[in-house]
């Protein structure tokens, strides 16, 4: 049995029997989140930080997160590993880059590319990648975490792994907005999707029952709204 919870914004939790994954674990500054940076850390499962990108809302907690648990593996791109190694010290970070794959052992993770940017500059150095998407295949069961990112065509591309739960970006401004995040629907064509990355600030607000609505018109997916702690059970 797989859990994926929503923990607010774009913080999804995949949590198998023995271990848990956080997905862009953002909870200091999140105004919606359910869970202390304190309990987070503590948390008995998590074995796992998987990023989407290095933005703040993405970024969030994980450096506090992973340096009180030193066997938590920290999973991103080699930009953004190299810049969570240089300059925030941590040491237990996989690099990975966009479209390569590789198997974790819990589960298997690819990442694909998100249209989207990002960039981080310290006094030495700027650390810049562009953004990507998360695949995840646990017990056999298909995620897809779109992170922040436009609609684009290549989305139909992840029709071939039969997804079981998309999270997709319904907020605007910064990603995809309400009426593309439907059109990615129907590209994907998950079994269950659940809107993400909307109503946390004002400048990102979308309706998320209109995006369900509409969802249900087009028959593809099973919309799923879910409230801060709430969970899809695979
Ligand atoms: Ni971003
Ligand atoms: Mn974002």
């Amino acid at each position: 049995m797989i859990r994926a919870i929503f923990h607010w914004h774009a913080f999804v939790e995949i949590q198998g029997e023995d271990f848990s994954i956080f997905i862009d674990p953002f909870i200091s500054g999140n105004p919606k989140v359910d869970i202390s940076l304190e309990d987070a850390t503590n948390h008995s499962l998590l074995k796992y930080i998987v990023l989407t990108h290095g933005h703040s809302d993405h970024l969030g907690d994980t450096v506090d997160i992973a340096k009180a648990n030193p066997d938590l593996l920290t999973i991103a791109t080699f930009e953004l590993a190299q810049y969570l190694m240089n300059v925030e010290g941590l040491k237990n970070v996989h690099a990975m880059h966009i479209g390569g794959a590789a198997d974790f052992g819990d589960f298997w993770l690819k990442y694909t590319p998100a249209v989207h940017g990002w960039w981080i500059w310290d006094l030495n150095s700027w650390y810049t990648t562009v953004a990507w998407w998360v695949l995840l295949e646990v017990n056999g069961k298909y995620i897809y975490h779109a992170g922040d990112t436009a609609l684009t065509y290549d989305m139909k591309l992840l029709q071939d792994y039969n997804i079981d739960l998309a999270f997709l970006p319904i907020g605007d401004n910064f990603t995809m907005g309400l009426d593309d995040a439907v059109k990615a629907v129907e590209l994907v064509k998950p079994k269950i999707v659940v809107p993400i990355h909307y109503n946390t600030w004002p400048i990102i607000s979308a309706d998320e029952w209109e995006f369900a609505r509409k969802v249900m018109l087009e028959g593809v997916a099973k919309p799923k709204i879910l409230n801060p702690w709430d969970e899809v059970v695979l």
